[in-house]
């Protein structure tokens, strides 16, 4: 079976309370052969690295989410420091900006996402980027910390954006929403980015990709994700999941 790999997911999330040891033992047998638990906040972020620690094929990010920024506890840079250094922490994130929701005040969210950049660029490690409606501040605050490679997570902005991001060093990410029938822009995007810098992950529990749609997302969908990304960039499946994990190890250096 062609090795999956979720780079992206949150089964740390409550929608998984009920039956999250049992879903962890049989992930392996649908084929899963690694995924990143991704950290919202300094608390979640905690729990991310200690599932990396107990679980052979997860591995963690970490940091405080842009909605959750003006929650931020003053001493969370050192907090998530702490949890970078781990073996299996590969990433701070997820980190950035979202205007779309607005949920942490934007002053709040452009300061919380420069100081884990800066972090990031201390530690030498990756950033795994959320940018929802927020794409010149993004690039303007990406540009103010040259050093620092990274991911834009669930992409949603235009093609001409993921070229300029995909120009610019960073990996481009798209989670089931590339799947859906409204979603030209997003496959636009898709078709926009280099093999070299695509990468696929569920989000999960959110956006559950077709034909799944509608049901509770896991890291086993990455599967429709990655099956849509091979049709979009005319390559076989297979070949598709391997540049997948190809990419994730070009970007993750702990991998
Ligand atoms: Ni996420």
């Amino acid at each position: 079976m062609t090795p999956l790999f979720d780079t992206h997911a949150h089964i740390l999330s409550g929608q998984f309370d009920e039956d999250r040891t049992a879903l962890l033992e049989r992930l392996p047998s649908l084929g899963l052969a690694g995924m990143i638990e991704v950290g919202t906040t300094v608390d979640d972020s905690e729990a991310a690295a200690a599932l990396a620690d107990n679980v052979d094929y997860v591995y963690a990010a970490v940091g405080v989410h842009p909605q959750e920024a003006k929650d931020a506890p003053t001493d969370y840079i050192e907090r998530i420091e702490a949890l970078a250094v781990r073996p299996k922490v590969l990433a701070v994130g997820e980190i950035g900006l979202d205007y779309h929701y607005e949920i942490s005040p934007r002053g709040v969210q452009r300061r919380v996402f420069s100081e884990q950049l800066a972090l990031a660029g201390r530690l030498g490690l990756p950033a795994a980027i959320h940018m929802r409606d927020a794409t010149q501040d993004t690039l303007s605050i990406l540009r103010e910390h040259k050093g620092v490679r990274g991911v834009m997570h669930c992409y949603s902005g235009s093609a001409e954006t993921a070229e300029i991001l995909a120009d610019m060093g960073f990996y481009i990410s798209f989670t089931g929403s590339v799947t859906f029938k409204n979603a030209r822009k997003t496959a636009e995007a898709a078709a926009a980015v280099p093999l070299s810098r695509i990468m696929a992950e569920t989000d999960c529990p959110y956006l559950s990709p077709e034909p799944v749609r509608g049901r509770r997302n896991d890291p086993s969908n990455v599967r429709h994700v990655l099956q849509k990304l091979a049709e979009i960039k005319g390559v076989p499946f297979e070949d598709m999941c391997r540049i997948n994990i190809e990419n994730a190890k070009g970007l993750y250096h702990k991998l």
